[in-house]
């Protein structure tokens, strides 16, 4: 045989390498570490949306798309939250301190992920009151302010947010949220405009709050006492 009647083999084994030689399974697709995976819409995708919404909103839980809810809350607040949970609500603990499987790496992806995502610029046309209560509402203007300002649209439908059952399944941070960022996705207003004509104050979210809060019982959903 000539040596010219080897170098098409000779050749077709330099490019390839070993790996495709006849017999040989063509490797597949690489799988990433599932700590590997930085990308958002994954992340997102795999962990947050079933309760969250697919595009961070219309799910079971609040939604994260809402841009004034995206300006609010900074970024040490949602990596505390995605990381230890939310407690006293469905809100699980992702970060590997706290027993979840998501690493800070990962975390830092979501919280940069929603920024980029749902974060709009001028989504707030006033000076918001803080994320969190600077201090203890007074549960019995709350009331008096729930009655004006709240009532006629939560007294007869759009569920009744007085209701114990339901307020076993949020805390008071979850109230405040959606009573200052609003729900957007289910038509519910923020605290700037329709809510009371005018932007609620700080005191009356937290009185609010403090009221709705003292509405909680020992035994939800049992309607009869032991
Ligand atoms: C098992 C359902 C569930 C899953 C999964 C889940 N969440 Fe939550 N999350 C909740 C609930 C319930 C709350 C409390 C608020 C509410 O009731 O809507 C919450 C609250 C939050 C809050 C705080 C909202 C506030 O008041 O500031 C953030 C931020 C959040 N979740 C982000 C995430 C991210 C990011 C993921 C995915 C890594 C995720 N959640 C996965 C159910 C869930
Ligand atoms: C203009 C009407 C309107 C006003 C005013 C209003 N809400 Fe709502 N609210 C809604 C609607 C609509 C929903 C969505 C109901 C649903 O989809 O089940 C809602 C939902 C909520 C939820 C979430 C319930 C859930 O199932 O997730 C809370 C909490 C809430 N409202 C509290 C309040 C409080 C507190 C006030 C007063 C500060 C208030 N709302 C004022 C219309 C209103």
């Amino acid at each position: 045989m000539k040596w010219e009647a080897l170098a098409p083999a000779a050749l077709l084994l330099l490019i390839t390498g070993c790996n495709q030689m006849p017999g040989v399974p063509k490797p597949g697709p690489e799988i990433p570490r599932p700590d590997a995976i930085t990308d958002f819409a994954k992340l997102y995708g795999e962990n947050c949306a079933g309760c969250h919404g697919h595009d961070g909103q219309n799910g079971a839980a609040f939604d994260l798309a809402n841009p004034v809810y995206q300006s609010w809350v900074d970024d040490a607040t949602l990596h505390k939250i995605i990381s230890g949970g939310e407690p006293g609500t469905q809100m699980p603990a992702f970060g590997q301190a706290a027993g979840g499987f998501l690493t800070d790496a990962q975390i830092d992806a979501l919280v940069h992920g929603m920024r980029s995502a749902w974060q709009k610029q001028g989504a707030l046309s006033g000076m918001p009151p803080p994320y969190a209560a600077a201090a203890a509402g007074d549960g019995a203007h709350g009331q008096a302010t729930y009655q004006a300002a709240c009532a006629r649209c939560h007294e007869q439908e759009n569920g009744k947010v007085t209701d114990p059952t339901y307020l076993a399944l949020v805390n008071d941070q979850t109230l405040r949220t959606i009573i200052v960022a609003g729900r957007p996705d289910i038509a519910h207003p923020n605290w700037q405009g329709d809510i009371a004509g005018r932007p609620l104050t700080e005191q009356e979210v937290a009185d609010i709050v403090a009221w709705l809060g003292s509405l909680r019982v020992a035994t939800p959903g049992q309607p009869y006492a032991h």
